[in-house]
Formats: C-alpha cells, sequence, structure tokens
C-alpha cells in the first residue's frame, strides 16, 4: 500500500470481503449454463461495479491480437478504445501477464488517464482454459489507493472463473 496517501475504497476490510463473498456468489449464480465469454463479461462488469462505491470505471479490454486490446464489455465514463500492450497499466499487465496495483495514476509512467478523474487502479490478466491472455480486467477508482490485496485476491478468483468460456472463433483466431 502507498503511504502517505488517503486510505480509501471507504469500507473497512471485512465489509469488502463480505462484499467479494456475496457478489462471487451472484457471478456464478448469474452464469450458471452460460457459456458465452461476452455474456460472461457483461456480468462480472454489471455485478462488481454496483457492488462498491470506489468502483468509478469497471470493464474489460479483450485481446485482439498478439500485442493489441480493445474495449469490452464496461461501465463508467468513457473508456478509450485501443491500448497496445507497450502502453499503460493494461499494457503493463498484459506484457507481465500478472496483476497491477496503482494506488496513484499520477505516479505511474505512462498512465493512460481515459477519464481525469481516475485516482487509483488495479488490471487484472484473464486467460483462457489453454493458459493464454485474453483479455484484462480493469479498475479505476477516483479515490487514492482505493485497491489492496484483498481486491486482488478476489477479482483474480473471479477471472479464474472466466477461463471456462467459449471464445468467440473469430476472437480465437486473433491469438494466434
Ligand atoms: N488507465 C488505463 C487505461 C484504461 S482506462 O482507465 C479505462 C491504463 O493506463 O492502461
Amino acid at each position: 500500500m502507498a503511504e502517505g496517501l488517503e486510505q480509501s475504497g471507504g469500507m473497512d476490510c471485512e465489509r469488502k470481503i463480505t462484499t467479494y463473498e456475496q457478489v462471487c456468489q451472484a457471478i456464478e449464480a448469474t452464469l450458471e449454463g452460460e457459456t458465452d465469454l461476452l455474456a460472461a463479461m457483461a456480468t462480472v462488469v454489471c455485478l462488481l461495479h454496483h457492488a462498491f462505491d470506489a468502483y468509478f470505471w469497471t470493464g474489460f479490454y479483450r485481446r485482439m491480437g498478439p500485442e493489441r486490446l480493445l474495449i469490452g464489455p464496461y461501465q463508467g465514463t468513457l473508456g478509450c478504445l485501443e491500448i497496445t500492450f507497450d502502453r499503460g497499466v493494461c499494457g503493463a499487465c498484459a506484457r507481465s501477464g500478472q496483476t497491477v496495483l496503482v494506488p496513484d495514476v499520477h505516479q505511474f509512467p505512462g498512465h493512460i488517464a481515459c477519464d481525469a478523474a481516475s485516482k487509483s487502479e488495479i488490471v487484472v490478466p484473464v486467460f483462457d482454459r489453454a493458459g493464454r491472455l485474453i483479455a484484462v480486467f480493469d479498475v479505476d477508482s477516483d479515490q487514492y489507493n482505493a485497491f489492496d490485496e484483498v481486491d486482488q485476491r478476489y477479482l483474480e478468483q473471479i477471472m479464474v472463473l472466466l477461463s471456462r468460456f467459449d471464445v468467440a472463433p473469430v476472437y480465437r483466431l486473433s491469438l494466434t
């Protein structure tokens, strides 16, 4: 956690965990029997975005080429459409295949400011069942230091659920 930044998220740890547990159950129940990845992504975005006040922008960037991300389902203000792997927090996540936690976006070299109100961010990779990166999941907050290891743990757990969904054939081709 970055020091010197106002602790935010507006939620104590216990409440955050309880909310994530409820959201995880709601996601699993809603997606039971569903096989389409875009439908699953839209559901995940909606349920998470409305569960947390700290979530200002919530959405997926889908991998649409070897090093290209394109906007997917999201909620919030207008997101930029395309991000290459060499740019921004999303690009850093896509390159490394690791979650990136950014307590203060103004301190992150190359951060892409789709909305000037964004102050902190977490980006989590999404893999298919073969372990290929198919998307990144990006959450921005209008508060500093909004995300921590609890968010990381639950969001990574939720992204694992997406590995079982079918990627549309035209999209799958772009991964090769
Ligand atoms: N801030 C991101 C870009 C996406 S928007 O925040 C919606 C980045 O630096 O990759």
